[in-house]
């Protein structure tokens, strides 16, 4: 067998142009705020490309970058500052942060209506409790991939390989409130090749590169990578040995071009939901 390809980034472009329509609609420009704490250079990526995608689909983003030695009171200074910003909607804290600043508190000091990133307690609560809230952009993202693709949710035995709060954990929830049968398996987990093996849908967010092997993945299962991971030689491969699963699978998505396009689409979706959600309360 082999696999279909699961194209992420064509769902996520598509994804793009209808939030830019929808924005390009609106009476006011919703507005982004990334912080960017010291010089972490995969985080220099990632935040530049967050602020083109943005500006792209015409919402106002801007990003604040405050110097490696900014101490924990004076992030949360600015964090409070962009809770109070009536032209803010959506306030990112790109992790990691340097080691003088606690992240769950930069994580608590965001207002929830504009915890665009989903990771404030409150809004983990609240989707935990089935209740609405912004919801963490990878997870959502892998949720747009599934339903576009057609694959078919109730009932399905769903396995999620990884328990961080970023990706595993809400990944299980948003699995479960479509009604999959949801399995977390993890690096204590007794037998990992055969919790995987029962899966009608394989999220595997580890980072552990290509540690999911050909003989962990049911045949015809989806297989849904969200691993990033760049070998001594440049590389970039998944958490999934690709080669080896897509002969197994009956669909999966590349990396890169897989979820990874997906969750900045869904950071732009998340923003657009908060400044409505936000607009509707005042
Ligand atoms: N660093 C790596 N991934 C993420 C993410 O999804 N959100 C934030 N804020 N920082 C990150």
């Amino acid at each position: 067998m082999t696999a279909r390809i699961l194209d992420g980034k064509s769902i996520a472009a598509a994804l793009r142009g209808r939030l830019a329509e929808r924005v390009a609609a609106l009476a006011f420009r919703p507005g982004l705020r990334v912080v960017r704490v010291g010089e972490d250079p995969a985080s220099g990526v990632y935040v530049r490309n967050k602020d083109k995608a943005a500006s792209a689909a015409g919402f106002d983003s801007g990003t604040i970058h405050l110097p490696a030695d900014t101490t924990e009171a004076a992030l949360l200074a600015t964090i409070a500052q962009l809770n109070a910003d009536p032209a803010v909607d959506g306030i990112l804290v790109q992790l990691p942060l340097p080691p003088q600043i606690r992240t769950e508190a930069a994580i608590a000091a965001v207002d929830p209506m504009k915890d665009v990133d989903g990771f404030h307690p409150l809004n983990a609560g609240r989707l935990a409790a089935g209740q609405p809230g912004l919801v963490p952009c990878t997870p959502r993202g892998v949720m747009h991939i599934l339903a576009e693709s057609g694959v078919a949710l109730r009932g399905a035995r769903a396995v999620v390989l990884g328990r961080s709060q970023i990706v595993g954990r809400p990944m299980a929830q948003l699995l479960l409130g479509a009604d999959c049968t949801v399995t977390i398996a993890h690096s204590r987990s007794r037998d990992l090749p055969g919790e995987c093996r029962r899966a009608d849908i394989l999220v595997a967010a580890v980072g552990r590169p290509e540690m999911v092997r050909a003989d962990w993945i049911a045949p015809g299962a989806v297989v849904i990578d969200v691993g990033i991971n760049r070998l001594a030689d440049g590389k970039l491969v998944g958490d999934v040995d690709f080669t080896e699963a897509a002969a197994v699978a009956g669909a999966i998505t590349p990396v890169p071009g897989g979820v990874g396009p997906m969750t900045i689409a869904c950071l732009l979706e998340n923003t657009l939901d908060a400044a409505i959600a936000r607009r509707q309360l005042a």
